[in-house]
């Protein structure tokens, strides 16, 4: 398998240390430069006239949900901008009134605090959460969502991609099928934003409620999220908070937080523009080959074992030996181990029979990245 050509003068647009081999995109993102620099011109407004930033932001936050809509493909009366997918899932499970006996459904491929927050709510109303296990080569992990669904199942929590295998759910047709049995939807697409097509417009049976992140795959500075509400949910929507804004209702009420930071979310629509200028497509067929050529490497040349990846999407997966990461407390020390001896920067998920290794892949990575990771892995993995 060849790597694919290298973006041109991609890896300057970013301030990442050079000295290191950053392959986890997928986790916390990477600012471009002329974002941050959008986001400290915005501050700066805001320092020379904070009364004029603070009573102009609504407007211009609403501005921001309407550039930010055609990267989803949906109308922005539905979004509101929020800080984080973990927000963000609190929002949807706090608005939906889970009764005693209920069941969320969750997968093994779920985000832990996704999961955790599922429990959590469920706890709070009697309502009860069962995971439902997807074997990491299934060929289609929705089936057994579908099959798992219960009498008792009211809401179900599925990835876009997952984060710890990097899998797609057909979060589409999955959608529409739980839909149709009258089971409430909650789509995690955290990585979805930039990768992929989102597929949340309510005209083709949209999710109940669907978030996703833009700091990760959308060049946005940290925190930048968006919900994307059913209209049906939308008077019945739950702010964590108490704050200015409320009595206007949805989006508003769960926009506002009180006094705080929000030049991260008017700079993301640069983010957008740096991406439209890099070419979308291109962006995300060089994102595809390249997690894929590094996948390749890993199984080829450190004999690790290849788990199913999924079109479309800039992360891949492998198995590492049994008795590797099978425990939380494994996954620390390989990951520092990886950093001091390779130079690289990876995400390790513990799983039963050995963890999972993930990899991504963004605009300023490259190929020679992936070969050292694959020649030193062994190293490592051997002691
Ligand atoms: C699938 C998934 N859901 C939720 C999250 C949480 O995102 P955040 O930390 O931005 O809230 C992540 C973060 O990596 C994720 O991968």
């Amino acid at each position: 398998m060849d790597a694919p050509e290298p973006i041109d003068g991609a890896a300057e647009l970013f301030a990442l240390d050079p000295g290191v081999a950053h392959l986890n995109h997928g986790s916390y993102g990477a600012v471009p430069r002329e974002v941050r620099r959008a986001q400290a011109a915005l501050r700066a407004e805001q320092e020379a006239d904070p009364d004029g930033f603070f009573l102009e932001l609504p407007g211009r936050v609403a501005a921001t949900r309407t550039a930010i809509a055609p990267l989803l493909g949906t109308d922005p009366a539905g979004l509101a901008l929020l800080g984080n997918v973990t927000e963000a899932v609190a929002v949807a499970l706090d608005s939906i009134p889970f009764a005693p006996g209920d069941e969320i459904l969750v997968t093994d491929h779920g985000y832990g605090v996704v999961n955790r927050a599922a429990e959590r709510r469920a706890a709070e109303c009697g309502a009860g959460v069962r995971t439902v296990p997807v074997a990491l080569d299934a060929a289609d992990p929705g089936e057994a969502v579908l099959a798992a669904l219960g009498p008792r199942t009211r809401a179900v929590v599925v990835d876009r991609v997952t984060s710890p295998t990097a899998r797609e759910f057909a979060t589409r047709e999955l959608v529409a099928a739980l839909a149709a049995r009258g089971v409430i939807t909650l789509v995690d697409a955290a990585h979805a934003p930039g990768m992929l097509d989102p597929q949340l417009d309510a005209a083709v049976g949209g999710p109940d409620f669907w978030f996703g992140n833009l700091h990760k795959w959308a060049f946005a500075p940290r925190p930048t999220a968006v919900l994307a509400v059913a209209p049906a949910w939308r008077e019945r929507v739950r702010p964590l908070t108490y704050s200015w804004e409320h009595e206007g209702g949805y989006p508003g009420n769960v926009e506002w937080r009180g006094t705080a930071d929000y030049t991260g979310w008017l700079a993301a629509p640069v983010g957008l523009a740096l991406m439209e200028r890099l070419g979308v497509a291109r962006v995300r067929e060089h994102n595809e080959r390249l997690a894929a050529y590094g996948q390749a490497l890993l199984v080829e040349r450190a004999g690790l074992g290849a788990l199913p990846g999924s079109p479309g999407v800039s992360m891949r997966a492998v198995r590492l030996p049994a008795g590797v990461a099978e425990r939380e407390e494994q996954v620390r020390p390989l990951m520092a181990a990886v950093r001091e001896r390779l130079g690289a920067r990876i995400a390790v998920r513990p799983w039963a029979g050995g963890g999972v290794l993930r990899i991504s892949a963004q605009v300023y990575n490259r190929a020679e990245e992936y070969e050292r990771l694959a020649d030193g892995l062994k190293g490592v993995l051997g002691g």
